[in-house]
């Protein structure tokens, strides 16, 4: 055995912040998330187990600290039942194994096929299901769920991603091969009538499909997706097998009224005159800092992924009037937070010959109307399945100066982890955000930010105490916070002056050569024009009421997760 290996056995490391699970091994550098997990690994057997300290450990306390008695009782009684649980699991399965194979035999041998009397079945999709009854249909579909009363009786929850529908096959339709050995998530062709539920029978929409003939189009292995994913898989697991998880109907639904708000935004847009751009998202610029930036390879260049169409929509102004764009935009976030992305779908809108005043006004009609369209739509089912309390923002929506939410946080006395406060000229960064926004109660457009804190482009609130005091410079810029997510939309007014916008490219460091066809904007007749970016997965978490902005993206991106 080697030296590591050895040492490996000889401890084992439970970190609740940091651990995992899934792909901890227990040393030390890859703890496990949980003591239960480590007493399976060998707690149980004499490994001694050191959990870290809650708050890190200091000078006097070790960082591992052996796990205490109150624990090991606690883990003790947990691998028990964890024990039991699995006896009682591989009872199941012996005897599940066995029934199967006595059915699977008997199975061999019967064959359904079509009554040709009956009239011809008309393909539909679940969507019509209530417009389609007492006709003989066709439908496919995935098996979402799956119930076996007896040997004679089998109900099938069908699923095709417009709807759901119970399905029931009796007698010889439940003692083919095929159907002895069904398992949920198989892809299947049923044939039947859909009718009315009699009284004291239920289902969803009040009816069923009764089957007279189906066939198994791909089948599935026995237990379906849940030797995969299921209610006990930890979020690592949830995430490997997210092609998976989508299926499941929270997902679902999210994923659908994603795809209802986008909508809602384009009509929003198309309502109000706005013209559509798709800028590139493989740029040379940056927007919005350089330590988000990511960098690739671009025949030889470099290059980055975009982190904001916002430069390219200025641009667009002079030829289209009123723009926007629904495009992906990309941060290297490092932190994992339950609002950041990697790469997350940005609405952002830019207007010309507007001010502070209406830039303001047109992100509040955005807000509120999309939230409306949504709600007014065939779809705001989805809303108040997945969020009853969803209510429409009222306008005006409160408004409150940078400098006044510095008061507001010393007021409340919430601070630095230091227990100082924020200063005039800081950047406020999330959790005391969402502290404030969270007290406050309803969504705040937040305004006038420091120059120092925010990007190169903004423009500025003219200084009329002291023009040349750059520390109380500020900007004419607004982030939209919305109670339980924190910010959704970020805006401004752009400066208009090519001196004054070359010398903001020198003080961030930018090399203005790069950003020529910008600059040239403000050359060739400049404008008065603002704009800003909406995270549609941030707006999304908001309207469905999400804890995590994870759940409001197909296939996330974010620190150290770049698939499925
Ligand atoms: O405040 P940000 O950085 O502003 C801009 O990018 C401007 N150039 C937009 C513009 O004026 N056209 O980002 C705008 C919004 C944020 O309020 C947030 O909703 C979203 O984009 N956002 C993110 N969403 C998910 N994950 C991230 N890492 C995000 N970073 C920003």
């Amino acid at each position: 055995m080697t030296e590591q290996l050895e040492k490996k056995l000889a401890s084992l490391y439970v970190s609740e912040k940091s651990g995992s699970d899934e792909s901890g091994d227990g040393s030390e550098g890859n703890p496990f998330k949980t003591a239960l997990k480590a007493w399976h690994q060998g707690g149980e057997n004499g490994t001694a187990v050191f959990v870290e300290a809650a708050d890190g450990g200091d000078a006097q306390k070790p960082k591992w600290q052996p796990i205490s008695d109150s624990a090991v009782k606690k883990v003790k009684k947990l691998y028990q039942q964890d024990l039991k649980k699995a006896e009682k699991h591989a009872e199941k399965e012996k005897e599940d194994l066995a029934r199967r194979e006595k059915n699977l035999e008997e199975a061999k041998g019967i064959v359904i096929s079509e009554d040709k009397s009956l009239p011809a079945a008309k393909q539909i999709k679940l969507r019509d299901a209530k417009a389609t009854r007492d006709v003989r249909v066709k439908i496919f579909g995935w098996v979402h769920r799956l119930r076996r009363q007896g040997k004679n009786l089998m109900f099938v929850v069908l699923r095709d991603g417009t709807g759901f529908l119970q399905c029931v096959l009796t007698d010889q339709l439940c003692h083919t091969v095929e159907a002895v050995t069904l398992a949920t998530e198989s892809s299947v062709c049923l044939y039947g009538v859909i009718k009315a539920l009699p009284d004291g029978k239920t289902a969803p929409d009040g009816h069923e499909l009764v089957v007279d003939y189906w066939e198994l189009i791909g089948s599935s292995p026995a237990g379906g997706t849940d030797n995969v994913l299921n209610e006990e898989s930890g979020v690592d697991v949830m995430l490997d097998q997210r092609h998976i998880g989508i299926r499941g109907e929270t997902l679902s639904k999210i994923l659908k009224l994603r795809g209802v708000l986008t909508q809602a935004f384009r009509e929003h847009y198309i309502a109000r005159g706005y013209n559509e751009v798709t800028p590139p998202t493989m740029v040379q610029t940056q927007v919005e800092g350089g330590s988000t930036l990511f960098k690739l390879d671009y025949f030889g260049e470099e290059a980055y992924l975009t982190q904001s169409s916002q430069l390219y929509l200025e641009s667009a102004v002079p030829a289209l009037g009123d723009v926007f764009a629904i495009a992906q935009s990309y941060r290297a976030e490092q932190s994992r937070t339950r609002r950041h992305l990697a790469e997350y779908t940005h609405v952002e809108g830019e207007c010309g010959f507007i001010d502070f005043e209406e830039l303001l006004s047109r992100i509040e009609d955005l807000l509120v109307d999309v939230a409306q369209r949504v709600m007014d739509g065939p779809n705001a089912y989805l809303v108040h399945e997945l969020n009853p309390g969803f209510k429409i923002p009222k306008k005006p929506i409160k408004r409150m100066d940078y400098s006044d939410a510095i008061k507001y946080l010393k007021e409340h006395n919430i601070t630095k982890d230091d227990g100082t406060f924020y200063e005039f000229g800081e950047d406020i960064p999330e959790k005391p955000e969402r502290t404030m926004t969270d007290q406050i109660g309803e969504p705040i457009f937040l305004l006038r930010f420091p120059a120092g804190i925010k990007s190169f482009y903004m423009k500025r609130v003219p200084n009329p105490t002291d023009p040349q005091d750059k520390s109380k410079e500020l900007t004419e810029s607004v982030d939209v916070l919305m109670p339980n997510v924190g910010e959704i939309v970020g805006g401004s007014m752009r400066m208009t002056g090519y001196e004054e916008l070359l010398d903001a490219f020198k003080e961030n460091g930018l090399k203005p050569e790069h950003y020529y066809w910008y600059t040239d904007q403000r050359k060739f007749g400049t404008f008065p024009h603002g704009g800003y970016g909406l995270g549609l997965e941030r707006y999304l978490t908001w309207m469905a009421n999400r804890d995590h902005i994870r759940e409001c993206t197909i296939y996330p991106r974010f620190v150290d997760r770049c698939k499925p």
